[in-house]
């Protein structure tokens, strides 16, 4: 028998590339840059107000103002689109979430303000009634189910409502049937032929979206779960589905949701269809790695840079993340 031979290695010595530093940048597959990077923003009512979502440690709510001032960091940090979700007062919340096409609402006062201060950023708002209603689900809610059609009618309402406002990207996070392609029809005979839908394709029912809940103050308010509308965790097969049928509608990107436990799903869309992904690093995520730091088992930093190039391995050319004012600084520094 032949005896193990070293030379026989020296060939593939796969450490040879990781050696230096010079020459880890220069076999590096994939890079993240603030260009990656979407900045979600939680909305309040008032003036000057910065107030701290407790579960997610560093994030703030913000009245309209603050928001304009922080669209200006997030610009000069070189990020190309904010997206915005409203805290919105208790009074104004209703059965079937009147509020969200309310011309006036938080939303679209901070669409109007940043288009005005900032117009080279894009603006994504998401549609879903779940920040307006008062039993915190994302449509019409009908003897504990959520009416899919009726839903559709006022989801399309509040994307006009919001494209009329100033928003570039419609972001349909509610999950039932059909919204893309009524949003879409609705949008191109408003005259809004170039406004984005960048749809919630795959979007799981998550325990991940707690502090999110929290944020938007609807944890409380929430009855029952969402299951009947978003996915299963355990399926697959299922997000491609979705995926095709949002496509055939007319999404123009998809976001996968949430993101880190779901990269299999990420990267199987990446493989199968040719359309820009995007995954959202929702709340839980991010909390988990702030928590993770402050209990001392990890590095801030570390742990957010490391979580965040894994989505643009796995074949995301976006992210949506609360971290992206602090991994855009990071990464101009
Ligand atoms: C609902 C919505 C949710 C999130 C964004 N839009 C949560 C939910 O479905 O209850 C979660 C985002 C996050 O957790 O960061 N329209």
């Amino acid at each position: 028998m032949k005896k193990h031979n070293m030379d026989f290695l020296n060939g593939r010595r796969q450490r040879r590339l990781r050696h230096t530093n010079w020459v880890r940048h220069l076999t590096r597959e994939n890079t993240l840059t603030p260009a990656d990077l979407i900045y979600p923003i939680f909305l309040a009512q008032g003036h000057g107000v910065r107030e701290p979502v407790l579960t997610m440690p560093g994030v703030n709510r913000l009245s309209v103002d603050e928001a304009v001032k922080e669209a200006k960091v997030a610009y000069e940090l070189g990020i190309p689109m904010l997206a915005f979700v409203p805290n919105t007062p208790v009074e104004l919340l209703s059965e079937n979430g009147d509020e969200a096409t309310n011309p006036d609402n938080l939303v679209c006062q901070a669409l109007r303000a940043i288009k005005k201060a900032v117009p080279q950023i894009g603006l994504m708002a998401d549609v879903a009634m779940d920040p307006y209603t008062t039993h915190g689900h994302d449509g019409v809610l009908r003897d504990e189910c959520v009416l899919n059609d009726e839903t559709v009618e006022i989801l399309v309402a509040q994307s006009l409502n919001q494209a009329l406002a100033g928003a570039d990207v419609i972001a349909p996070s509610d999950m039932m049937d059909g919204r893309v392609g009524a949003i879409r029809r609705a949008l191109d005979n408003g005259g809004f032929t170039q406004t984005i839908i960048m749809s919630y394709a795959a979007k799981y029912a998550s325990c991940f979206y707690g502090p999110f809940r929290d944020a938007v103050g609807s944890k409380g308010r929430l009855q029952g779960d969402k299951r009947t509308y978003q996915m299963d965790a355990a399926n697959s097969e299922e997000a491609l589905r979705e995926v095709a049928q949002d496509i055939e509608e007319g999404a123009d990107i998809v976001i996968v949701k949430p993101g880190m436990p779901y990269l299999d799903i990420i990267q199987r869309i990446s493989d199968n269809f040719s359309i820009p992904l995007v995954a959202y690093q929702v709340s839980g995520e991010y909390a988990m790695i702030c928590m993770g730091a402050e209990a001392g088992i990890w590095e801030r930093e570390a742990a957010m840079m490391e979580s965040l190039v894994a989505f643009k391995r796995a074949g995301c050319s976006g992210i949506l993340t609360y971290f992206a004012l602090d991994a855009a600084r990071l990464l101009t520094a």
